[in-house]
């Protein structure tokens, strides 16, 4: 049995800081396990502006723990009236690294987001010419949907067709949950990937509702079926670079997810790395994590991989019931387990 695990500094590519003193409660969790994240641009107002996007990124990293080194890169939120130049200024900013598109009224602060992606075809040509990517919130929104259905429903409705449209566009498939969305990845010849969370990979819908409702597990894209898991898994760990690693760590206050209309979001970043682990080793697989972790994210980005180290060791711990955030409290993922696998602190 392998007893520590010695990586290249790992990313995640997909992640949520928040703000003010909620951001500076989880900052410190991703940046002892991450050297770079892509953070997301759905706060509240939402960052649609490149001098937006500078100022946030200026108060992630006044928040940053003494000594601490850690690089945000941000994105800008796409809605209905961007500015095409709006792609030339976040471009020469040099510290924006794509636009998220949250399809309107898909998730957590997407009420400002694209109604049709259509309109903002002109956005992405020039997005394309310049070389941003483009992140995708993959689900259609209509109500006579089926929540189950709308990964599958995006894929067919809305990101082929513009992919179609746009064939040198970069695009990041965010947080996947099902087996047409790995299908559809490896059918694509380049300049497509996915980035695939820890939920996700350990998780399925039955979780949700095991023993009552538990709306810790409640996320979206929500955990969708076994299949669907399993093929994720394999995706995650077969060692093909279109798929890296993206926590999608949301935090919210405990409150607002025991709630009578929970938020949606599970928080990883307190054990991220920790909990692939499991995830690679249930698999068989663990000599597969460093390239997910720590190598295809970057290559895929066109940024450097990494040249420090970080060690997971083997060693129970266990996961804390709660921690601070801002003047609430936010319940981790798996809070309460015990770990097999701990990072280590240099
Ligand atoms: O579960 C989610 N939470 N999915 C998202 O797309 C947004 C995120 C959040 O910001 O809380
Ligand atoms: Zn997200």
């Amino acid at each position: 049995m392998t007893d520590s695990l010695t990586l290249r500094r790992p990313d995640d590519w997909h992640l949520h800081l928040r703000d003010g003193a909620a951001m500076a409660s989880v900052l410190p969790h991703t940046a002892r396990q991450f050297g770079r994240a892509i953070v997301m641009p759905n706060l509240k107002p939402p960052v649609t502006q490149t001098a937006s996007a500078v100022a946030y990124r200026e108060r992630i990293l006044a928040a940053l723990p003494e000594g601490v080194r850690f690089e945000p890169l941000m994105t800008l939120y796409l809605t209905d009236n961007m500015p095409v130049d709006e792609i030339d200024r976040a471009r020469d900013s040099g510290v924006i690294f794509g636009c998220k598109l949250y399809p309107a009224g898909a998730t957590t602060h997407s009420d400002a987001g694209v109604t049709d992606i259509r309109k903002i075809d002109a956005v992405l040509a020039r997005m394309a010419e310049l070389g941003l990517t483009l992140q995708v919130h993959g689900e259609v929104t209509h109500e006579a949907v089926d929540i189950f259905d709308r990964e599958q429903r995006f894929i067919d409705e809305v990101l082929a067709p513009c992919m179609q449209r746009h064939p040198k566009l970069k695009v990041v498939f965010e947080h996947i949950t099902t087996r047409s969305a790995v299908e559809f990845v490896r059918s694509k010849p380049e300049g497509l990937a996915a980035t695939i969370t820890p939920q996700h990979l350990l998780y399925n819908r039955n979780e949700i509702f095991r023993g009552g409702i538990r709306p810790h597990f409640y996320c979206l894209p929500i955990l969708k079926t076994e299949s669907d898991r399993t093929a994720l898994v394999e995706a995650a760990t077969s060692g093909d670079p279109r798929f890296f690693l993206g926590t999608d760590s949301a935090p919210h206050a405990r409150h607002t997810k025991e709630n009578a209309c929970g938020c949606a979001g599970m928080y990883s970043a307190h054990a991220a790395l920790e909990l692939y682990a499991i995830a690679f080793e249930q698999a068989g697989a663990l000599e597969f994590l460093e390239g997910f972790a720590s190598e295809f994210g970057a290559d895929f980005y066109g940024l450097p991989r990494h040249e420090e180290r970080i060690r997971l060791i083997r060693r129970d711990w266990a996961i804390p019931a709660s921690y601070h955030f801002g003047d609430d409290e936010i319940v981790p993922m798996g809070a309460g387990l015990t770990l097999p696998w701990k990072l280590e602190i240099a």
